[in-house]
């Protein structure tokens, strides 16, 4: 006789490298669509089972850990952030809970430096007047943006992308770099970071780079009293999480011009609707959430995404733990 197979749900298609592995040890049922599957089919895809593949965009929460009922062992993230998991709810029900880190910090710390030169060089209102032909000549003074060498960056939440992102800007452009964190940091290949309050980086700071995990104590960091403080020239850039800036706080300022201009690889929601202030500011270029997506940081997100879940269902450590 054959050993049942755990019952895993996959709220996505993730890449086949994961797939075939699940469908090998597991008997999973894959979200077909496209979009996550709504919170209706959510709560009844996971009744019984014992694992589940959550993307950040699936909210798992009490409710979700009720439906699925007490076989519930294991919770993979296809991210490393977790803001979408009660982490303190499967804490207390003993659930394992999984992420995916370091294989993608270089991909976002790219997408935020592509972000940076982005919105520092007005690469996207610039290109739609090529597209639309509104482009007529040469201009002496047309699409002025500001250098970048030499110039002073800020990192919000020192950890693994926003030291990449550190890394790249003092050692390609020789920038002169600010951080905050709540904890001292050893940065070995940024001997000369220096930690500062909030209110001093963004006093000082001529590109401010979000990098925190979104938390209760990060949800608004950046509201109108902070933006207020940042230099009218600076550039603000946030791969993190949405949350982390007050949005309607950033439509005000950005559109007295103070910061220059914005960089979003996300925001809250996601998608924003096309007729969202910030989707219209011509200083605000915006992403479809992108940082990680590069098909080897995909692929190695997903084999992390499997062990993690094939663990956590053998009662095994995860390789990722969170908490
Ligand atoms: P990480 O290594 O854990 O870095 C997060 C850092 O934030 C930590 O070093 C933490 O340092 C710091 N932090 C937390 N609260 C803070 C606060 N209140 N003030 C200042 N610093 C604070 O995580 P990571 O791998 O770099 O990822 C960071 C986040 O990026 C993820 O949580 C995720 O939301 C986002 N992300 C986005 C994409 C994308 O596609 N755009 C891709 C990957 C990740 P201390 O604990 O010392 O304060
Ligand atoms: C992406 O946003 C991630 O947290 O991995």
């Amino acid at each position: 006789m054959t050993a049942q197979l755990p019952r895993v749900f996959v709220s996505r298609q993730l890449p086949e490298i994961g797939l075939r592995r699940l469908h090998q040890s597991t008997d999973c049922k894959v979200w077909a669509g496209s979009l996550p599957p709504p919170r209706d089919e959510l709560l009844a895809s996971v009744k019984g089972c014992s694992g589940i593949v959550s993307l950040l965009s699936d909210m798992i929460d009490a409710e979700v850990l009720d439906a699925a009922g007490p076989g519930l062992k294991v919770v993979s993230n296809f991210a490393v952030g977790v803001n979408n998991i009660d982490l303190t709810e499967a804490a207390r029900r003993g659930i394992a809970v999984g992420n995916t880190p370091d294989v993608l910090t270089d991909a976002t710390a790219d997408i935020a430096v592509a972000l940076l030169l982005a919105a520092a060089r007005h690469v996207q209102p610039a290109a739609n007047s090529v597209r639309s032909g509104d482009w007529q000549t040469w201009e002496p003074t047309g699409w002025l943006g500001c250098d970048l060498l030499g110039k002073t960056l800020g990192i919000i939440g020192m950890g693994r992308i926003g030291s990449a992102v550190a890394r790249r800007l003092a050692g390609g452009w020789n920038m002169q770099v600010l951080y905050t964190s709540r904890t001292e940091k050893r940065l070995e290949n940024l001997p000369t970071a220096k930690r500062v309050s909030l209110e001093e980086l963004l006093e000082k700071s001529d590109f401010v780079s979000l990098h925190t995990d979104l938390s209760a104590e990060t949800r608004g960091l950046i509201n109108r009293q902070r933006l207020a403080l940042m230099k009218p020239t600076a550039v603000l850039v946030n791969t993190s999480r949405g949350g982390v800036i007050d949005q309607e706080a950033l439509v005000e300022a950005l559109t007295a011009g103070r910061p220059m201009a914005a960089g979003l690889d996300v925001t809250d929601p996601e998608p924003l609707s096309p007729d969202h202030p910030l989707v219209g500011l011509s200083n605000c270029i915006i992403l479809p959430h992108i940082g990680s997506a590069t098909i080897a940081s995909r692929n190695a997100m997903a084999e992390i995404c499997v062990d993690n879940l094939l663990a956590g269902l053998r009662g095994n450590p995860l390789r990722c733990p969170v908490g």
